[in-house]
């Protein structure tokens, strides 16, 4: 009787492990990112990407944290976009859609959208907001790969010749190896603009001294506050390829 109640024990401690690595809820098994998107589901409106966007920050500030953009850096995300008015966007790192539905409805008519998420329960869930948000196919390509490998594909897979806006929001570690790829690419053209969140904190110090030391581009960091937080300081990174001088 004493082994079998240490067998129970010791694989209910297994399991919840696993639950909490996953964050997976115990009463209902749905993960962190499926029981936000159940919230978004009921409360936004199909077809309407404001209400969905409204319908995560709500969840995300008063129920459980996820790493969207979120709506105050999301707003410099929007004014840029604004102004660059881009015809073909990178989204490296999509996790739930917030980002890439922020994108999308921000882009003017015949633009297009290349989000990569390389996690194929994120990639499942950003899906269906993004379809859920109203952009089909033409407007929003979700591949499921991670970014070191569509990258050097870009031109070859998906006949891409220039970035006009990238947005940089996976693991930080990769955002130094991957925009040298990108630079390797000869996708960037002068007047690209590469947007990374960020870069304070959790931090990207090898992007930061890459972007410094290379003097391929114009560059600022806004400050700004982490998503959803109110104490915790963090700034987005705003480049502009200038190109080899
Ligand atoms: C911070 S979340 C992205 C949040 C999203 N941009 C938003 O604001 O709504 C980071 C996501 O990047 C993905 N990711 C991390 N490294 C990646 C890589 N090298 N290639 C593709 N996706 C990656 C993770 O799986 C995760 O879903």
């Amino acid at each position: 009787f004493r082994r079998a109640s240490l067998c129970l024990c010791s694989s209910l401690l297994q399991n919840c492990a696993l639950n909490i690595w996953i964050w997976r809820d115990c009463v209902t098994g749905l993960s962190r990112e499926e029981r936000a998107y159940q919230y978004v589901l009921v409360h936004a409106t199909p077809g309407d990407p404001d209400s969905i966007l409204e319908a995560f920050d709500v969840w995300c500030s008063k129920v459980e944290y996820i790493s969207n953009i979120g709506p105050k850096k999301g707003k410099i995300l929007d004014r840029l976009l604004m102004e660059q008015s881009p015809l073909t966007v990178l989204e490296l790192g999509a996790h739930c859609g917030y980002s890439t539905v922020r994108i999308a409805r921000a882009l003017p008519l015949g633009a297009r959208l290349y989000s990569v998420e390389m996690d194929q329960r994120n990639a499942a869930i950003a899906e269906k907001i993004i379809r859920l948000a109203g952009f089909d196919d033409d407007t929003v390509e979700l591949i499921v790969n991670p970014s070191d490998e569509v990258i050097p594909r870009l031109r070859a897979d998906y006949g891409l010749e220039r970035l006009d806006f990238v947005f940089m929001d996976h693991w930080k570690k990769s955002y130094c190896p991957d925009l040298q790829l990108l630079e390797g690419s000869g996708l960037l053209g002068k007047g690209s603009m590469i947007v990374a969140d960020n870069v304070l904190f959790p931090g990207a110090p090898k992007f930061l001294r890459h972007i410094r030391k290379s003097g391929l581009y114009e560059w600022k960091v806004h400050r700004a506050t982490l998503e959803y937080s109110k104490g915790i300081r963090d700034g987005m990174a705003e480049l502009v390829y200038q190109g080899i001088k």
